[in-house]
């Protein structure tokens, strides 16, 4: 294979879902609960609670933030990236009139698939597919059978590409420009992350290095060797890419955070960590 070891990257959708159980996020805890009860995975490192607790509001406000830029599009057929545990697809699909494609790589997707029949059995429209995102040829095309021509898909990621390095960012920008070309729509992510905003929040947070430090060791992948210098840089690659881009901030959603009372986090260090990340919307022409 090409590119190797995203079997470590697996280890990281136990870890946010772990964090995700001290939210209101629907599903999140009944997700944890059972990766907890059935031991489904024992984590290199036990973290620090104020890594714990850092991980958990970003995880919450990327997920938030994500919903609401979501709720301004009227497309009802959604592909799911790199899904790993994440319960949108359990609620969203809760609605007969949506198409949800949940996609991972094949243990995760397979493991989440059995969690997720077991909270809420099988549902016509929740379908769970294979998809290594960066493979080309694309297997994207392997939700054409779920998907209606004609209509427009929504494709969502959240916390893959900020693991890829550049070749491989740029595979997945190639399979779902294909998807948007043929489709159209939208791809909602805030995986184009920039390191340098990340530095400066870390100068004056032990955790949040301590948090990026996991991710890495984790995965052998490293958080900042394979995210962009600048945000400029961000969105120039996008540019390169072929995709018009509309940012939308995270802070839109900090007064939704529920974590923030539920782990007594400090509003304003979780302000300043994500004072600067934005989901992106990405089309192939302007909106
Ligand atoms: C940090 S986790 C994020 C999971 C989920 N999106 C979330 O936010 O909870 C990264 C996910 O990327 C998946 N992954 C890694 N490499 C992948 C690839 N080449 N194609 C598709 N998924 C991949 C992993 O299996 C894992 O589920």
């Amino acid at each position: 294979m090409l590119f190797s070891d995203f079997d470590k990257i697996v280890l990281t959708a136990f870890m946010v879902s772990l964090a995700r159980q001290f939210t209101d996020i629907p599903y999140a805890k009944e997700l944890a609960q059972l990766i907890e009860t059935q031991r489904l995975v024992e984590l290199p490192q036990q973290q620090n609670k104020g890594t714990n607790v850092l991980l958990t509001a970003r995880v919450e406000a990327r997920y938030k933030a994500i919903n609401q830029v979501m709720a301004q599009y009227q497309i009802t057929q959604i592909l799911e990236l790199a899904s790993g545990l994440l319960p949108r697809g359990l609620f969203i699909s809760s609605n007969p009139n949506i198409t949800f494609i949940e996609s991972d790589l094949p243990t995760m997707i397979h493991c989440k698939q059995r969690l997720v029949e077991q909270i809420i059995g099988e549902r016509p429209n929740l379908h769970f597919l294979e998809i290594d995102a960066t493979s080309r040829p694309s297997q994207f095309l392997k939700s054409a059978k779920q998907l209606k021509a004609g209509q427009p898909v929504m494709i969502l990621c959240e916390g893959l590409l900020t693991h890829l390095n550049v070749a491989e960012k740029q595979l997945v920008c190639a399979n779902v420009r294909e998807m948007l070309e043929f489709y159209g729509g939208v791809w909602i992510t805030p995986d184009f992350i920039d390191t340098a905003s990340l530095m400066q929040s870390l100068q004056d947070n032990p955790d949040l290095q301590k948090l990026l430090q996991t991710g890495t060791n984790i995965t052998g992948r490293s958080l900042i060797d394979n995210n962009f210098a600048t945000l400029d840089q961000a969105r120039q690659f996008a540019d390169e890419q072929d995709f018009c881009v509309v940012e939308h901030s995270m802070l839109n959603v900090i007064d939704q955070l529920s974590c923030l009372e539920i782990l007594g986090i400090d509003t304003e260090m979780v302000r300043k960590m994500i004072a600067r990340a934005s989901v992106f919307a990405l089309t192939l022409d302007a909106a």
